[in-house]
């Protein structure tokens, strides 16, 4: 956690300032005089049911205030201070929500109000707009639909989430510290063998101090062919004491909250496919430090996910999983069958964080969600991987690329699955700052026991 320090308070008015600027210049754009940005509303599991899911406010509201607390709203209103309405749920079922950090209190001005009188502090309706995940509260506030999430206003304002604030990066960077533990401790867990992927599961969640809906995605925690699926999240429940075998865990943590997203994989055992496979996985770590080493300002993240398939053809070259020249491999679409998904995303108060996808990307790499060109500020992560994703390697077969292929290397790294690393990087001036792997080696060299949250 932050501790709730000066240095915060100046980092946060920072921020709120430099949002004051731009969603100003923005309604001035738009001819607006005043934004009401809602934390919205919870939604229910299902209309048959009267349960709802855990409360997230909208990803909005989160880029302005760190509170998860319905109905409350953000109003702006060019050459005045932002204004929090922050909403009170009378009754006696719940107690109010937990206030994550104080240090956000001098950079707003703060009204308290019952929740159906919110309403009442809103400005003129005249030229507003509203942003929000509940639009039929808002036409009972008087919103007319047009006023309603409009889509130009909303794509600019997802714009504006493409480069961060220092607030930002230190709450990332305290996100993955958080995460780095849960990663470590599962790593030592693993070593001894014996745990269920559930086990794994609130094991990571235990060392991280975080609830299931805190995390900021669900854990994808998979061993052996179970790292194959790519968002495996339907956890084993029977213990693994395989004397060889991998594990991939894809999972973050929130900090006031932003986002981390962390991938790790370990091997367990030695000999034969285990010391192949741990050999693909330290090669694939390499790789991905090679492509961070390489941020660029200035250069299109597409032709980084580009890189990413050359260097993952010389990983299979050098390690005799194929057999023709590297670029062929590229070119014929073999790396595409070991590495299907996109080089990595923004991330933020979302982890797939919006504005990252300016346009689409060309058709052979369908599902990158980052065609930005890379600038200063922009935080993403940075995710190759090498699967034996069943589906894929037989389409692979089939083609007659498959000729370059060793299938019987291939066949024996089948049962673990595949292996994905994933940190998360802030752009500077001149390169990149891993915001992951100086928590995760702090804590790799001093013992995780050390680690706590
Ligand atoms: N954890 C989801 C992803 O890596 O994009
Ligand atoms: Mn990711
Ligand atoms: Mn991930």
């Amino acid at each position: 956690m932050l501790a709730d320090t000066e240095e915060l308070r100046r980092l946060y008015e920072d921020h709120i300032d430099r949002l004051v600027q731009s969603t100003g210049t923005v309604l001035v754009e738009h001819g607006l005089d005043a934004l009401v940005i809602s934390a919205g509303t919870p939604t229910p599991k299902s209309p048959f049911d009267d349960q709802d899911h855990p409360f997230r406010p909208t990803p909005a509201f989160a880029h302005w205030v760190p509170l998860r607390e319905p109905d409350s709203a953000v109003v702006i209103e060019p050459g005045k201070r932002p204004r929090l309405v922050r909403a009170r749920a009378g009754g006696f079922w719940d107690a109010p929500p937990r206030v994550e950090s104080h240090h956000i209190w001098r950079a707003l001005d703060v009204v308290e109000t019952p929740a159906e009188r919110v309403a009442g502090e809103l400005p003129s309706l005249r030229r507003a707009a509203f942003i929000g995940d509940d639009p039929a509260r808002a036409r009972a506030f008087g919103f007319p639909e047009a006023a309603i999430n409009p889509a130009a206003l909303v794509s600019a304002l997802h714009a504006l989430r493409v480069t961060k604030s220092d607030y930002e990066r230190a709450c990332m960077a305290e996100a993955g510290r958080v995460a780095a533990t849960g990663h470590v401790r599962l790593g030592e867990a693993f070593a001894h063998g014996g745990r269920s992927e559930l086990a794994l599961h609130l094991l990571y969640l235990e060392a991280t101090g975080q609830d299931d809906p805190d995390t900021p995605y669900k854990n994808i925690v998979a061993q052996g062919e179970n790292a194959a699926t790519l968002h495996h999240v339907g956890y084993d429940r029977e213990p693994r004491s395989a004397p060889s075998t991998s594990l991939l865990v894809d999972a973050g943590a929130t900090c006031l909250g932003y986002a981390s997203d962390v991938t790790r994989t370990w091997v367990r055992g030695e000999g034969g496919a285990a010391d192949a496979f741990a050999e693909l996985v330290r090669r694939i770590d390499a790789l991905q430090q090679t492509l961070v080493a390489e941020i660029t300002p200035g250069t299109a993240f597409e032709a980084l996910h580009d890189r990413a398939h050359e260097l993952l053809a010389e990983v299979l070259c050098d390690m005799e999983l194929a057999s023709a020249e590297p670029h062929t491999l590229v070119e014929n679409g073999v790396t595409r069958s070991f590495f299907p998904h996109g080089l990595g995303h923004g991330i933020g108060v979302q982890v797939h964080d919006v504005g990252h996808r300016p346009h689409d990307p060309r058709p052979d790499n369908p599902f990158l969600r980052n065609t930005r060109v890379i600038e200063a500020g922009q935080v993403f992560t940075i995710e190759p991987g090498c699967y034996f994703i069943p589906s894929l390697m037989d389409e692979l077969r089939a083609r007659p690329a498959a000729a370059d292929v060793n299938w019987s290397a291939i066949d024996a790294l089948r049962r673990f699955g595949g292996v994905r690393v994933e940190d998360d990087v802030a752009v500077t001036d001149e390169g990149a700052r891993n915001l992951t792997r100086p928590a995760m080696a702090e804590l790799l060299s001093s013992g995780s026991d050390r680690a706590g949250t």
